[in-house]
């Protein structure tokens, strides 16, 4: 999938190109509405084939984006009620569906859904019959529905239609906004620390080509420490719930005093990362501290994509997409704070997202001043 990630990605550099040219001096781009366009048209293709054409019209153009964000609204304005109904099960009875807005919006997304699923079984069908390799658009729909037609599993571990129909808004929730915020915050952490991004840009532009391949974007050291150390220090989902089902001790990020007076410590940031935890350090990535290989998490030392048997299952999917995008913007352009960085604060629901404290009512947004840099 890395060929869509630097496609979308080179979109939205010359995008951001053109933007430039019109705004001519002031050049200030809200980089996290941008990277929600990317992550978006990024998703519908390698998820289900799917052109949301974000970049190109606007996310709010696309009828199923907007039947997505009226069940999913991601603006700070959101309604209590699933969360007073997840969290008190004595307050199921109120009602699941904010209106009928959004009643109308699922019958949207299970309209297009089923149009999805209709689309890619025919087209199984038709590549089948030829040849299997002839296969191209390998995207996660037809990958899921491959799987579900094999021969060799039980009859009662098949998915029924409407399980395989639910995937959708569950990948477009999962798979959009967490991997558009996690690029967001990278890029934040590269404009508070220029050397860092001076340093990973000389990188980068070792590579001959504007249309580096997973290997080549993999095979870059820097590249990846700076993803790692974002990741760790500005987690794009920063809190779950869970249920627990028997008794157990959970590891706190705080030293605890238990009712007879001892203090108890669990994987304290800087136990296992040093004095240093809270600064954007990538090159602390050079030598893994050893307390870090005791995080139970599914990738990186780190709790980012969690750990365990639900973890994350797209997070090699947007690690590349994130090196796809840091590749080439940083190849491209120049980032500094657009505003003071005292303005910056953070929201946290579900994903936390960047906002200003001069305008909480523009809702979430990241101001960078984007510049051309200049290549040899
Ligand atoms: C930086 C980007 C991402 C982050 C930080 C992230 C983080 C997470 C976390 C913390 C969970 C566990 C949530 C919980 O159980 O409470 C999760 C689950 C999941 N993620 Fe991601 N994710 C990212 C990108 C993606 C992408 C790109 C996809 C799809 C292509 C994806 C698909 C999923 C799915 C399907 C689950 C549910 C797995 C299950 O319950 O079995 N994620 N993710």
């Amino acid at each position: 999938m890395t060929d869509i990630f630097v496609e979308k990605s080179i979109e939205l550099r010359d995008a951001w190109e053109a933007e430039l040219q019109k705004q001519q001096t002031e050049g200030s781009i809200d980089v996290l509405s941008w990277l929600s366009r990317m992550t978006l048209d990024v998703i519908g293709q390698a998820g289900f084939n799917y052109q949301f054409n974000a970049l190109a019209d606007g996310e709010e153009e696309n009828e199923l984006n907007r039947a997505f964000s009226t069940i999913f609204s991601s603006n700070m304005t959101f309604s209590v009620i699933p969360l007073l109904r997840a969290t008190f099960p004595s307050l199921r009875w109120l009602p699941a569906d904010r209106d009928a807005g959004s009643k109308q919006a699922r019958a949207t997304m299970e309209r297009i859904g089923r149009e999805l699923l209709d689309k890619s079984k025919k087209s199984l069908q038709t590549v089948e019959k030829v040849d299997k390799s002839t296969l191209k658009g390998r995207d996660i729909l037809i990958l899921l529905l491959r799987a579900n037609m094999a021969t060799d599993i039980p009859e009662h571990q098949r998915m029924s239609d409407q399980e395989v129909v639910s995937q959708i808004p569950t990948f477009l929730a999962a798979g959009h906004e967490t991997t558009s915020t996690g690029t967001t915050w990278a890029l934040y952490a590269l404009s508070k620390s220029p050397e860092v991004q001076t340093k990973l840009r000389n990188e980068l532009l070792s590579i001959s080509t504007d249309n580096p391949t997973m290997d080549e974007l993999n095979s870059l050291p820097y590249l990846d420490s700076v993803v790692r150390e974002s990741l760790r220090l500005y987690a794009p989902v920063p809190f779950t719930q869970r249920l627990s089902v028997k008794e157990d001790v959970i590891p706190l990020s705080q030293p605890f005093t238990d009712k007879k007076g001892k203090v108890h410590e669990y994987l304290e940031d800087k136990k296992i990362w040093g004095e240093d935890s809270l600064e954007f350090r990538p090159e602390r990535w050079e030598s893994v501290p050893e307390g870090a290989s005791a995080v139970p998490g599914v990738w990186g030392n780190m709790l980012t994509f969690l750990g365990g048997p639900r973890a994350c299952i797209g997070y090699r999917f947007s690690l590349v997409e994130m090196k796809a995008l840091l590749f080439t913007l940083i190849r491209t352009f120049d980032f500094r704070f657009a505003v003071p960085l005292e303005d910056i604060g953070i929201t946290s629901w579900i994903v936390q997202r960047p906002f200003l404290r001069s305008k909480p009512e523009a809702g979430n947004q990241l101001p960078l001043k984007v510049k051309l840099v200049q290549r040899a």
